[in-house]
């Protein structure tokens, strides 16, 4: 899978990040020209702000649903959420990433633990309700598609730490989104439990996600 530079820069990073912690060394992150945006957060801190507890990552939300209802965070309350930041447009992470969220919550369905997939969109200006009605549900069934206007998503994404950014590659007359690409575990009162970095594997999520629900309680 080939993703160009200015795209998979957040994806390499997290999953380096992921690497390191894991493997237990110093993750140390330097940058050598100065940030083109000022949203970036430096990468250590945002994984700290990921890692460290409920506190610092999400929090509630109200956005228009692929059938054009207003759906808050709460109305989910009861079910575990899966919740993903993207858009239609994505060449090729969004739909790797919602694959495997949809696979896993079968296998998750399966063994009786029924989580509720969430997908935002980072593109509501392209991604128009008829465009995420048919988008989701290629999915999955149950998936749960929301926009609202630029400022709304830019508010809920920040409080999850997704930062996102159009980027227009040379020559190409679309603009993409360079994305953070993070799936979120919610428990069933929407507090934030955990995030699976892009590329984790259905069944490497369902595993995880069952372990972290039971210790969740
Ligand atoms: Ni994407």
């Amino acid at each position: 899978m080939v993703v160009p530079a200015a795209l998979s820069s957040w994806r390499s990073l997290a999953l380096l990040a992921v690497l390191l912690i894991g493997g237990g060394a110093t993750f140390i992150y330097s940058r050598d020209k100065p940030a083109e945006s000022t949203r970036r957060p430096d990468a250590a801190r945002l994984m700290n702000d990921l890692m460290s507890g409920k506190a610092q990552v999400g929090g509630p939300f109200t956005l228009e649903d692929q059938f054009g209802k207003r759906r808050s965070l709460a109305d989910f309350r009861g079910k575990p959420v899966l919740l993903y930041f993207g858009y239609t447009f994505c060449p090729d992470v969004c739909p790797t990433d919602l694959a495997a969220m949809a696979q896993a919550i079968r296998t998750l369905d399966a063994a009786g633990k029924v989580l509720q997939p969430i997908f935002i969109t980072l593109d509501p200006e392209r991604d128009t309700r008829e465009i995420l009605r048919n988008y989701a549900v290629a999915f999955h069934p149950r998936f749960v598609a929301l926009r609202g206007s630029e400022g709304e998503v830019r508010r809920v994404a920040t409080a999850y730490k997704v930062y996102f950014e159009k980027v227009r590659p040379p020559g190409s007359s679309v603009y993409l989104i360079d994305h953070m690409a993070f799936v979120f575990l919610l428990d069933r009162d929407g507090q934030y439990i955990a995030f699976f970095p892009p590329g984790t594997t259905a069944e490497r999520m369902a595993v995880m996600v069952g372990e972290a629900l039971a210790h969740a309680g």
